[in-house]
C-alpha cells in the first residue's frame, strides 16, 4: 500500500513535536507539509518551533504560517505555563532561515496538487481549518479525513475548563465550523489521550539511541517537569496518539457519533457535545475511546529510535 499523504496543522509545543517527529519516522505516512497556527504559543513561536524541526528532521516539505489568533475570540491568553515562553520549555532548536509560505493558501494547494486525497491533522486550535473551509470550500471537500486532537468525550471532557479542551476552546467558532462542515473527522479526544501517557521509561530504545531526537525529547519530555510534574510520570502525548491512528488504526477504537462545539455558552464554551445516539444530528465523526497504550509506546518507541539512528548516522 503507498503511503498515505498527510499535512500536519500545528501549534508546537511540546507533544506537537513529538507527533511531527513521529509522522516524520513513519513509512506509512507521507508528510507533505506542515503549517503553524498560534495555540500554546504566539505564531512567531509556533511558526518557528515548526520550521527549526523541519530543519532538524532534515524534512524538504513546505512550512506555512497561518493564523496569528482565533477567528473571532479576543480574550485569549497564551498558556506558556504548560510549554514554556517559547512552546518547546525553554529547549529551542537553532533558529531556522527557511521562508515560510502563507498557511491557508499553502493547505489549498497542497490538497490540489495531490494526487491521492490528503488526511489533515490537526493538532492545535483549529482556526487556519475554518479557514480553508470558508475560503477554499471546494478544495476543502478533496480532504479525506480530518484527524483531530481536540475535545472530549464521556468521562474526560477538558483540561481548560471543567468540559472545555484547549484546542477547541481556543477557537470554539473555528472548531463549530469545521464539524458542522461534512468532511469526515476522527475525534482524538481527551478521553482518549489520557490513556496514551508516556515517560521516558516507555522510550528505552530511543534513549539508549542517543542521537539527537533523543536529546530533545530528553528534554522535552522534561520539560513537563516546569510545570511540577515528575520527571519519571507518565504524561498524555496528546497530539502523537491523532498521528498513531493514522499510521496504526489498531492504536484506538472509535465509536460513530454527532459531535457539536459549543461556542456561545456562558460557562461551556469550547465543549464538544458527544451525541452517541445522534439524536441532534447525523453521525458526523468517529470518536475515539479505547487506546491500546502498549500498542501506542511501542510505536512511538520504535519509530523515534530509527529516525534517532538515521540522522545519527548522516
Ligand atoms: C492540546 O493542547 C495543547 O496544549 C497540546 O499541544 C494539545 O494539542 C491538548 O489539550
Ligand atoms: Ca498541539
Amino acid at each position: 500500500m503507498s503511503a498515505r499523504p498527510i499535512v500536519i496543522d500545528t501549534d508546537p509545543g511540546i507533544d506537537d513535536a513529538l507527533a511531527i517527529m513521529l509522522a516524520a519516522a513513519s513509512p506509512e505516512v507521507d508528510l507533505r507539509g506542515l503549517v503553524a497556527v498560534a495555540g500554546n504559543v504566539g505564531l512567531p513561536y509556533t511558526s518557528g518551533n515548526a520550521a527549526a524541526l523541519a530543519d532538524l528532521l532534515r524534512l524538504d516539505i513546505p512550512v506555512g504560517k497561518g493564523a496569528s489568533g482565533p477567528l473571532w475570540r479576543r480574550d485569549i491568553d497564551f498558556t506558556p505555563d504548560v510549554h514554556g515562553e517559547d512552546g518547546f520549555a525553554g529547549h529551542s532548536l537553532p533558529v531556522s532561515t527557511r521562508s515560510f509560505e502563507p498557511g491557508v493558501p499553502l493547505l489549498a494547494r497542497l490538497i490540489e496538487e495531490s494526487a491521492d486525497p490528503i488526511t489533515i491533522v490537526p493538532i492545535g486550535p483549529l482556526t487556519n481549518i475554518a479557514m480553508l473551509v470558508n475560503e477554499y470550500p471546494e478544495t476543502a471537500r478533496k480532504v479525506e479525513r480530518f484527524v483531530i486532537m481536540g475535545g472530549g468525550a464521556f468521562d474526560v471532557l477538558g483540561n481548560v475548563t471543567p468540559v472545555a479542551e484547549f484546542n477547541i476552546w481556543f477557537d470554539p467558532d473555528a472548531a463549530a465550523r469545521v464539524f458542522a462542515f461534512g468532511v469526515p473527522i476522527t475525534m482524538v479526544g481527551l478521553n482518549a489521550t489520557h490513556q496514551a501517557t508516556v515517560a521516558r521509561k516507555h522510550l528505552p530504545r530511543l534513549f539508549a539511541s542517543g542521537g539527537p531526537v533523543a536529546e530533545i525529547v530528553g528534554h522535552l519530555l522534561a520539560g513537563y517537569h516546569n510545570v511540577g510534574v515528575d520527571m519519571e510520570a507518565a504524561m498524555p502525548q496528546h497530539d502523537s496518539l491523532a498521528v498513531a491512528g493514522v499510521i496504526d488504526p489498531d492504536v484506538f477504537t472509535t465509536v460513530p457519533a454527532f459531535v457539536d462545539v459549543e461556542n456561545v455558552g456562558r460557562l461551556t464554551s469550547g465543549m464538544t457535545l458527544v451525541d452517541r445516539a445522534c439524536e441532534s444530528g447525523e453521525p458526523n465523526c468517529d470518536v475515539a475511546v479505547k487506546v491500546d497504550v502498549e500498542r501506542f509506546r511501542d510505536l512511538l518507541d520504535s519509530r523515534l529510535s530509527a529516525l534517532d539512528a538515521s540522522l545519527r548516522q548522516d
